[in-house]
C-alpha cells in the first residue's frame, strides 16, 4: 500500500516514528522501499552527493525531474517527496505552482518539499490549493547557505528560536502536510513538534521529532566531503565498495576473473581464420 499524507498523519497521532531516507536512483529507491522506510526524499542534496557540487544551488529542475522519475519507479510503498531546487519557487508563486506540478506530472512524486518559513507561506498555500502536498523545510535551509555563512545550527538565540517557531506555525497554517527541521537544538524541535498538528521530521534536530531523515550516503559511509555531527553511520558500505573494487582489479590483472562460470561457450568446430577467408570471398 502506497504511503500517503494520511499515513504519516496517523503515525504522528499513534507516536509511531516516521522514517525517511534520501534516494536519487531506481535501484537504491527499491532497496530502501523494500526495507520498509515510509518516505523517500529525492533531496537536492543530490547536487552534492551524486553530482559533486560544493552546495545545492546548481541543481536544476531537469536534474530533479530526472532523478525523481527514477526513484518513483523504484518506490512501490514509500511516499516520494521531491525537493524544489533553488530558484524554482523563490521567483514567484506562479513558478512555484508550475514547477511543483512538473515534479508531480513528470517525476511522479507524491509531494514536493521547499525550504523556507513564513515568507513562503503564500507559495505553500498556492501549491497546496493545486492539490499538491507540500513538505516544508525550516531551520538550517541549505539553499540559504550564502545568507547563513555556512551550514550552521539555527535557532539557538531567543530571536532565532522565535523566528523558527513563527515559521513552523505559518507553514502549518498555509497547508503544509509535514515539516523537515534541520540543525536546530533538540529542545526547540521538541517544542515545535508539540505545538504542530502536522508531523515534524528531524535531521540534526534530536529525538523529539515525529520522524527522522538522513542522506543515505551519510548513513552508509559513502560520502566523506562533509561529515555533519548528526549523520550516524549505520553501515560502512563505502569501505565495502572500495574493497570490492580492489578485489576486481586484483582478479582482473591476475586473470582469475572472468572464470569459466562467467564465460559463454560455442562449438569448437568453427575455424575462425577459415571463416574470415570465406566471408571475404562472399564480399567480392
Ligand atoms: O536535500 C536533502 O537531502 C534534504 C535533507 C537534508 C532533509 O533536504
Amino acid at each position: 500500500m502506497k504511503n500517503t499524507v494520511a499515513t504519516i498523519m496517523k503515525q504522528k497521532s499513534a507516536h509511531d516514528r516516521i522514517t525517511m531516507l534520501t534516494a536519487y536512483d531506481y535501484s537504491t529507491a527499491k532497496l530502501i522501499d523494500e526495507s520498509g522506510v515510509e518516505m523517500i526524499l529525492v533531496g537536492d542534496s543530490l547536487g552534492m552527493v551524486m553530482l559533486g557540487y560544493e552546495d545545492t544551488l546548481s541543481v536544476t529542475m531537469e536534474d530533479m525531474i530526472h532523478h525523481t522519475a527514477a526513484v518513483s519507479r523504484g518506490a512501490k510503498n514509500a511516499m516520494v517527496v521531491a525537493d524544489m531546487p533553488f530558484m524554482s519557487y523563490q521567483t514567484s508563486i506562479y513558478d512555484a505552482v508550475v514547477n511543483a506540478g512538473k515534479l508531480m506530472k513528470e517525476g511522479r512524486a507524491n509531494a514536493v518539499k521547499l525550504e523556507g518559513g513564513k515568507e513562503f507561506a503564500p507559495h505553500i498555500k498556492a501549491i497546496t490549493d493545486a492539490s499538491i502536498p507540500v513538505v516544508a523545510h525550516i531551520g538550517m535551509t541549505p539553499q540559504s547557505v550564502n545568507m547563513f555563512g555556512g551550514f550552521r545550527v539555527q535557532g539557538k538565540s531567543r530571536e532565532a528560536a522565535a523566528k523558527i517557531i513563527a515559521d513552523a506555525r505559518a507553514i502549518e497554517e498555509a497547508g503544509a502536510c509535514a515539516v523537515v527541521m534541520e540543525c536546530v537544538p533538540d529542545r526547540l524541535a521538541e517544542y515545535i513538534t508539540g505545538i504542530l498538528k502536522i508531523p515534524t521530521i528531524g535531521i540534526g534536530a534530536g529525538k523529539g521529532c515525529d520522524g527522522q531523515v538522513l542522506v543515505y550516503q551519510d548513513m552508509l559511509g559513502m560520502y566523506s566531503d562533509l561529515t555533519p555531527k548528526f549523520a550516524k553511520k549505520f553501515g560502512d558500505i563505502g569501505t565495502a565498495m572500495k574493497n570490492a573494487f580492489k578485489a576486481y582489479i586484483e582478479e582482473t590483472k591476475s586473470g582469475a576473473f572472468p572464470a569459466e562460470e562467467h564465460t559463454f561457450k560455442m562449438a569448437d568446430d568453427i575455424d575462425f581464420e577459415q571463416l574470415e577467408r570465406e566471408t571475404e570471398n562472399e564480399d567480392c
